[in-house]
């Protein structure tokens, strides 16, 4: 039985069915994975979901990480519950994304699918009771598995239940939104936690305004804004990998200086509007033309989405027109990256003079806080007043109202022009910021406190 339970819908390792049968095992990295292994694997469980077809393979050959268990959930009601439901309804509701004049549409489909998402949500909870020794610690995370505390309390009330969320929260008036039993199940489901996590404080209030104050019940609600661990990173962009590549871009880019973004190709991170911005730069500051690259990474992703294939879509032909509207024989405006190229990505990293960072609405945003760690020179932040890094990187990047095309514009002019030295000293302070709360920090005070 284990003592320290964490549940999430992606797990840390995955599975690739090979043609001939075999079974091709991926770990990934992130925060969890490393904040997890500073607790003895005897004790500690990973549940996740089976995601794709090599993991349910897997979980039918019983073939399996130690201290991982994956949960096999029908495909439909799965795709129902992660597409139907945690993508396109509560990552929209959090992020604020919808097109209201048509959407969203709560019908009955809706309600079939919410029903999946109950049942995924229970087959969760289900586990993590036949899982964990008595008094034992779970720590769910994400608005995947928001119905989980609630149905793990009724399950285990010995257990100590915290939830995460990741993800910004919805303001109350958007929550609204939801059918009112709904909405009044997803708040019970949240609080049935004895304590609620948030990266920032805005989010942490957000949802206090949505559950009211006094609904909060047993639940506590906490703000532990995740960094970056310095070391760990900087170890990554320094090998010999990511060395060869940025001999690559150095060649590409000759010595104009660089503006660079990486992102998932996600609703939320406003990559038109950066695309749009630039353009705006290289017409109302022609001095720039020649003697910038954007190096926009852009990976792919939830292309089960019609929405997030149509995003990708028009993030790839803004790029073009930007090429041919101002490229030369020797100059590409625009370098667009839409592989899920990490090695890449941290060269481009440790070349960037500013780092576009313009999320309508992000819990936290990472790459805020990964670029000035790693960047070689020092680099000039423009950042979203929308992004959760916002609340602690506000006073030294250059801040933008995501919507203002405008704006964003002239602080890419205003980042591009910074004195070296301005730019080196935000940059340390910057990364001293990002680095003061690294994953195994954030992980351990939050069972730390959950204990106690
Ligand atoms: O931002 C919250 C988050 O859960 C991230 O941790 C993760 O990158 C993403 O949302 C979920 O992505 P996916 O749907 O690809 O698992």
């Amino acid at each position: 039985m284990a003592t320290v339970l964490v549940a999430s819908n992606r797990g840390p390792v995955s599975y690739v069915l090979g043609e001939d049968g075999s079974l091709d095992t991926r770990r990934g990295g992130g925060g969890l994975v490393s904040a997890l292994s500073t607790i003895d694997s005897q004790e500690s469980l990973w549940v996740c979901a089976a995601l794709g077809e090599g993991d349910r393979e897997a979980v039918r050959q019983g073939v399996g990480e130690p201290g991982v268990r994956m949960l096999d959930i029908p495909p439909d009601m799965y795709a129902d519950a992660y597409n139907g439901i945690a993508n396109s309804v509560l990552w929209f509701l959090h992020h604020h994304l919808y097109d209201i004049p048509r959407e969203p549409v709560f019908d009955a489909a809706f309600r079939r699918r919410w029903d999946s998402y109950r049942a995924y949500n229970r087959a969760f909870a289900e586990a993590l009771a036949a899982e964990a020794a008595e008094g034992a610690a779970v720590l769910v995370q994400d608005y995947h598995l928001a119905l989980v505390p609630g149905q793990l309390r009724e399950l285990r009330p010995d257990l100590r239940i915290a939830h995460f969320t990741h993800t910004p929260w919805a303001s109350s008036t958007y929550l609204r939104m939801l059918p009112t039993d709904i909405r009044e199940e997803l708040l019970r489901g949240m609080l049935g936690a004895d304590r609620l996590g948030f990266h920032t404080r805005a989010w942490a209030a957000a949802f206090t305004d949505c559950a009211g104050a006094s609904g909060l019940g047993r639940s506590q609600v906490a703000v532990y804004p995740l960094g970056v661990d310095a070391d760990e990173l900087r170890a990554l962009a320094h090998r010999p990998e990511v060395d060869e590549k940025l001999t690559e871009l150095r060649a590409e880019v000759g010595d104009r200086k660089t503006i660079v973004r990486v992102d998932r190709t996600e609703l939320s991170k406003n990559i038109l509007r950066g695309l749009l911005a630039y353009r705006e730069l290289l017409t109302t500051h022609p001095e720039w033309r020649d003697r910038v690259v954007h190096l926009a990474s852009a990976y792919p992703s939830r292309q089960d989405l019609e929405s997030y294939r149509a995003y990708t879509a028009a993030v790839a032909e803004l790029a073009d027109e930007i090429n041919t509207e101002f490229g030369t024989a020797d100059w590409q405006p625009v370098l667009v990256s839409v592989k899920d190229d990490f090695t890449r990505s941290l060269a481009a990293y440790r070349l960037a003079d500013v780092a576009l960072v313009n999320p309508v609405r992000d819990g936290m945003n990472l790459v805020a806080k990964e670029i000035p760690v790693v960047s070689e020179t020092g680099c000039a932040l423009v950042l979203s007043t929308g992004a959760g890094a916002y609340e602690e990187l506000k006073e030294d990047a250059l801040t933008v109202n995501p919507f203002d095309v405008s704006e964003t514009a002239e602080a890419l002019h205003t980042a591009l022009t910074m004195p070296p030295s301005e730019r080196a000293d935000r940059t340390k302070r910057l990364s001293s910021t990002a680095t003061s709360l690294p994953p195994q920090r954030w992980f351990l005070d939050q069972l730390e406190a959950l204990r106690d």
